[in-house]
Formats: C-alpha cells, structure tokens, sequence
C-alpha cells in the first residue's frame, strides 16, 4: 500500500470520526477500560461507569488529539509534543498501555464504520496509532 493510499485512509476515516468524538472516545475508553481492567489505576479519579461525563469529555481530548495528529501526519513529534511531556514527565503511563488504547480505538472505528473500516483501512490506523503512540512514548528516558 503506498503512504498516499494510507493517508487517504486516515484522513477520510478520520472524517467519519470528527463530529462524534466524544461518544466514539467513550466507547474506546469503555472498551478499554472493560477488557484491560489494569489500565483503570490511572483513572481512580474519574467516574467509569457506562455513558459517564468523565467518559465522554476524555474520550473527546484523546480523539481530537487524534484528529489533529491526522492533520499532522508529516510533523507528529511536533504536533504531538506537549502531549508526550504530559504522559512521559507527568502522568508516567506504562508504555504497554499504549498499545491497548489503539486497538480499543480500532474495535470502536471497526464497529462503526464497518463497511469503510477495510483491512487496507485497518492497517493504516494501526501504523498511525502506532505512530502516534511512539511520540507519546519517546521522552519516557
Ligand atoms: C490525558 C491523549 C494514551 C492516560 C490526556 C489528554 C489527552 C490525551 C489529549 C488531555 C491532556 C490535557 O488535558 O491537556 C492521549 C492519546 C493517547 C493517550 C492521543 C494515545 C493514542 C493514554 C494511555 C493512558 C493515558 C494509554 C493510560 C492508560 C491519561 C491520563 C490523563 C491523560 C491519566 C489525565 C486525565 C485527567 O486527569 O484529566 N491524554 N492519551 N493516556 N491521559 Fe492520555
């Protein structure tokens, strides 16, 4: 697959995405939240339960951070910089979390967005989360 066909596939899904993001945040954060139990330590101030406020306004910040990493998606260290000293100086997240958080977030875009969610599709979110992750992750040492 050439980068421009994964672009377009980031960038078109992404605008599925873009006037839903803090019901899809939700539904990832919920996902993750159910199937990997453990990464609800981080969260012991939020309240969990299904459709909360809590819920809705994170998934909101951490799909738009998406969303403005997918216009960046040649500059993501410097889209995503501010964001990475929050989760490596501060927040001190396990990297391994990283990797659950994307594919809660591509369960939620698989169960919406079906049909245009193809493994082509697919593939590219997953390189893109990857990426975006690798940012997050970088300033931890
Ligand atoms: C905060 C994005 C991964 C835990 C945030 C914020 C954003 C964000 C936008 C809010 C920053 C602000 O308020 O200025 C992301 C993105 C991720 C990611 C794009 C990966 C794709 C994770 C993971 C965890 C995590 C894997 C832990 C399992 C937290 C916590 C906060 C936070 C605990 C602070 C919440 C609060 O008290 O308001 N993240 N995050 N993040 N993130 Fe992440």
């Amino acid at each position: 697959t050439s980068k421009d066909a994964e672009k377009a596939a980031i960038v078109s899904i992404w605008g599925k995405v873009a006037g839903h993001t803090d019901e899809l945040g939700a539904e990832a954060l919920e996902r993750l939240f159910l199937s990997y139990p453990q990464t609800k330590t981080y969260f012991s101030h939020f309240n969990l339960s299904h459709g909360s406020q809590d819920l809705r306004s994170h998934g909101g910040k951490v799909l738009n951070a998406i969303g403005s990493a997918a216009s960046h998606l040649d500059d993501l260290s410097g889209a995503l910089s501010t964001l990475s000293d929050l989760h490596a100086y501060q927040l001190r997240v396990d990297p391994g979390n990283f990797r659950l958080l994307s594919h809660s977030i591509q369960v939620t875009l698989a169960a919406h967005f079906g049909a245009e969610f193809t493994p082509t599709a697919q593939s590219a979110w997953d390189k893109f989360l990857a990426a975006v992750s690798a940012v997050l992750v970088s300033k931890y040492r």
